[in-house]
């Protein structure tokens, strides 16, 4: 059976990876959460005290990391291992979001995350989510979903997933991790965040979960007749 890939890009807290995570489950496909990589690779760059700016050191520490994506025995959910261990609840903490913007930005970490990315989603039939999927990583996607949300009302959905984890965080301090983030990962040098021409924008701010799965899956369903026709 033909398969398409599907990149969705845009800010944090846009509802992407919940969206994303969903629609691959309805399709049967996989779900690739990019950010978490980024993530991992922060948590190993803050453990082992990588000097950023130290070229040598990153690619040092670069060759020493292995991500991969397991699915959990208990709820189904995908989790991240970092050279064989579960940081799944490590790398949403707050601490790797003040600093995942920084590290994502140096060259040598993107040319290694994109490799393993296009790697992952070679074969098709996967959703990716992230900044750079419909850009860099697949520009020849089929289906190309661009989020973009109120920051306040981003900033309120950041501090309820955080209450969740029982990460208790002050909105002021959210709203200014999300404007720094968006700040970097917009004008960084290297692929910075932005739509790809072809990506179609969804404004997630007064749209349900249901809804926004339903509209990515509805545009899946239009960009795979289009891709079986060709
Ligand atoms: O999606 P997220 O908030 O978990 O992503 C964490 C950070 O990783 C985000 O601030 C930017 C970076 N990122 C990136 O540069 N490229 C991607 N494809 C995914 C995430």
């Amino acid at each position: 059976m033909q398969k398409i890939t599907i990149a969705v890009d845009g800010y944090s807290s846009c509802g992407k990876s919940t969206t994303a995570k969903k629609v691959a489950a309805r399709l049967g496909y996989s779900y690739i959460d990019t950010g978490a990589m980024y993530r991992a690779v922060t948590l190993y760059f803050h453990q082992h005290l990588v000097t950023l700016t130290n070229e040598k050191e990153v690619a040092k520490a670069l060759d020493n990391i292995q991500i991969e994506f397991r699915r959990s025995l208990n709820d189904g959910r995908n989790e991240t291992f970092l050279n064989g261990l579960n940081v799944e609840d490590e790398i949403r903490k707050l601490y790797i979001a003040n600093q995942v913007s920084e590290v994502s930005a140096i060259a040598e970490v993107r040319h290694a995350m994109v490799a393993q990315q296009r790697k992952m989603g070679k074969k098709k039939g996967v959703v990716m989510d992230g900044r750079d999927i419909g850009t860099v990583v697949f520009p020849d996607a089929e289906l190309k979903i661009f989020m973009t949300a109120d920051p306040i009302i981003r900033a309120n959905r950041r501090q309820i997933e955080l209450n969740e984890r029982g990460d208790l965080v002050d909105i002021e301090e959210i709203i200014e991790n999300i404007k720094k983030r968006d700040l970097i990962d917009t004008t960084r040098k290297e692929s910075p965040l932005r739509k790809a021409d072809d990506a179609i924008d969804i404004d997630t701010s007064y749209m349900t979960l249901d809804e926004q799965v339903e509209m990515v899956c509805i545009l899946a369903d239009e960009a795979l007749s289009k891709a079986i026709r060709k």
